[in-house]
């Protein structure tokens, strides 16, 4: 962890205490660390022993109230490499879920471009209250890594689940995802995602449900371990967060056949996440369409680029090529037709089929095929579970090509 910067934020619950030996740990591992408290958490442990420990003063305020000198948080999230949160309370977890910013700890987490760890800490019955369970698994799916409290002796007198996790196993899990989180490093990824919009006239366009949900996911997965990436997007309501993410916006297929293939000759990995529309107007009125009387209307519509075919055929010795597939019938037969077709190194297939998958949803279920014939099905996650295990999977092919 040498040289690395990490922001420990300290919400106000009693295991509090067990951060300072945390502050300790990323200290003796050679991490420069910044204390941010909440006003409750310097009733739990003093800042003085969190200064002394961390080197640094501890931010609790937005300003100091003596000089007015104020405390930035976007300059510290910018600073940080890592920012964890040990202990969160079930209060902070609901108000980092929902957006709500009344202290420095939580306007941090919100301006925060680094990775988010938190150590939820709560009396058992807390912690298993449907409300908690909700914020945290809707702060997992955005990203952020949840290090699991256990169960045992809580400060209530009762035993069960919603001890913090030790301090060691905490450093311990921060440094593993230093360690394995830079395999992308030097690497140019390319990733088209969203839908396409194909114009009707200036008002109406062929598009579909497409959100971007698993494109965006897998951009933030790459540039999280080291790599740089060029995001070619179309419209979405989505925004990158992290630094290392490039967007080029497009409306239409052929805008992003345009983006993508210039992209792709920087690139070491190309995902074709994209919902591209296979065809498109043949004329696209000047004016508004009026309404006929009478009859059916007729539109011309002509094939659009196939992306990931034509980058296929550009595919350089060493580049490798990830492809999406979304069936609704012969799901295996159409997926891996296409990873031939598309000269794909692996197809990832999810399934309209399966609920909570595919188009808008927050998860997924996918099942990876690659050339070699080689089938893995993997579970239903949130959809940066996913970009994590299609990362894995291609790494591991690059390394057994080797
Ligand atoms: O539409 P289809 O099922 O053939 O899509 C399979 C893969 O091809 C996906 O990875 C998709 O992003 C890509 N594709 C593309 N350009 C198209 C159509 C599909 O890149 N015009």
């Amino acid at each position: 962890m040498e040289g690395k910067n990490i922001i420990v934020g300290v919400t106000g619950g009693i295991a509090a205490y067990k951060t300072a030996t945390l502050v300790r740990e990323f200290k003796k591992r050679g991490a420069n660390v910044k204390v941010v408290m909440t006003p409750l958490a310097k009733q739990f442990i003093t800042p003085l022993t969190m200064a002394t420990l961390s080197q640094n003063p501890i931010l609790v305020d937005f300003f100091n109230p003596e000089n007015g000198e104020w405390n930035s948080h976007v300059s510290l999230g910018i600073w940080a490499d890592a920012y964890v949160i040990a202990p969160a309370t079930a209060n902070s977890i609901g108000k980092m879920a929902n957006g709500i910013a009344d202290n420095l700890l939580l306007t941090t987490y919100l301006s925060a471009k680094c990775p988010v760890f938190l150590a939820p800490a709560m009396d058992l019955d807390m912690y298993a209250h449907p409300a908690v369970q909700k914020n945290i698994a809707l702060l997992k799916e955005r990203g952020n890594h949840i290090i699991d409290a256990e169960e045992g002796f809580l400060a209530s007198g009762l035993t069960g689940k919603g001890r913090m996790a030790e301090p060691e196993a905490i450093a311990d899990y921060v440094e593993k995802f230093f360690k394995s989180s830079q395999d992308l490093a030097g690497k140019n990824v390319m990733i088209t995602a969203g839908p396409t919009h194909e114009k009707i006239d200036p008002v109406r366009f062929i598009g579909n449900y497409s959100s971007g949900k698993m494109g965006y996911a897998l951009a933030e997965e790459c540039a999280e371990r080291g790599a740089k990436v060029t995001l070619v997007s179309g419209p979405v309501s989505l925004t990158p967060k992290h630094p290392n993410i490039t967007r080029v916006s497009v409306e239409s297929a052929n805008e992003m056949y345009l983006a993508a293939t210039q992209a792709a000759e920087s690139a070491d990995i190309e995902i074709l996440c994209a919902a591209v529309a296979d065809y498109t107007p043949a004329q696209r009125a000047e004016h508004k369409i009026k309404r006929e009387k009478t009859g059916a209307m007729q539109l011309d519509l002509v094939p659009t680029q196939d992306i990931a075919a034509a980058l296929g055929k550009m595919k350089r010795e060493g580049q490798m090529m990830i492809g999406f597939a979304l069936e609704t019938d012969n799901e295996e037969s159409n997926a891996v037709g296409k990873c031939e077709r598309k000269n794909l190194d692996f197809i990832v297939m999810n399934s309209l089929n399966d609920k909570n998958a595919c188009f808008q949803h927050d998860t997924n279920k996918i099942t990876i095929f690659d050339r070699s014939g080689e089938k893995i099905a993997y579970d239903l996650k949130p959809k940066k579970e996913v970009a994590k295990d299609i990362i894995d999977h291609a790494l591991s092919l690059m390394n057994r090509k080797k």
